[in-house]
């Protein structure tokens, strides 16, 4: 397994009990975009809150990670709050997404530029995407983290330049450190 997986695989392990934490504020905000119908999808789901949210929305809610430690977790919090999801622990880097499969993306913390028109291509038409990550602002914070894994001004839109952009905070002046598109596949 490459190191960068095994890092999050020890990370999640060193986790005392299971983690079941609360959905992202951007989904929350934009719950009314939410009708419940269809397939979600969180990739890079971590422990999984925000694929556990779609779930109890009513959609058939599908979580990747290259974490067997945090999908297992996942599960454990799914069974105890009575909800079905499906679990698949995969590598994105090297993961084919299904085309034109997901009414609902999320990709939260995650940056993967190498698959963002995969991603694009795996939401039906019609299908939102929730995307949000880190920005360069963030160096103020962590001066040390890897800039690779950091926004630049206005390149979610960039990323996700195929989608209509619903809302988005990403810049040119960058509000804070994390940036965000909800964004809509086009066609019906
Ligand atoms: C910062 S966490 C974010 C987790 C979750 N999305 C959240 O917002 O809490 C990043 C996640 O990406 C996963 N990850 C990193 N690289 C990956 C890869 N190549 N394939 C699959 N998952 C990966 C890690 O296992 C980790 O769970």
């Amino acid at each position: 397994m490459r190191e960068d997986l095994e890092r999050w695989e020890r990370k999640y392990r060193e986790l005392s009990t299971d983690t079941d934490l609360e959905p992202d504020p951007l989904l929350l905000k934009h719950q009314h975009l939410l009708n419940g119908a269809g397939r979600a999808c969180d990739i890079a789901c971590g422990v999984g809150q925000n694929g556990l949210y779609l779930a109890e929305h009513g959609y058939d809610s599908f979580l990747i990670d290259g974490s067997f430690v945090a999908l297992t977790m996942a599960g454990r919090v799914a069974t105890a709050r009575g909800l079905r999801i499906f679990r698949v622990v995969a590598d994105l880097d090297y993961f084919r997404l299904p085309v034109s499969a997901f009414d609902v993306i999320v990709v939260m913390r995650y940056l993967n530029r190498s698959i963002s028109s995969d991603i694009c291509a795996a939401l039906r038409p019609g299908g939102v995407l929730f995307f949000e990550t880190f920005n360069v602002n963030f160096l103020s914070e962590k001066p040390g983290f890897p800039r690779d894994y950091l926004l630049a001004p206005g390149e979610a839109r960039s990323l996700f330049a195929t989608l209509e952009c619903l809302a988005s905070n990403d810049g040119p002046t960058l509000q804070d450190s994390l940036s965000y598109l909800v964004g809509r596949r086009r066609g019906t």
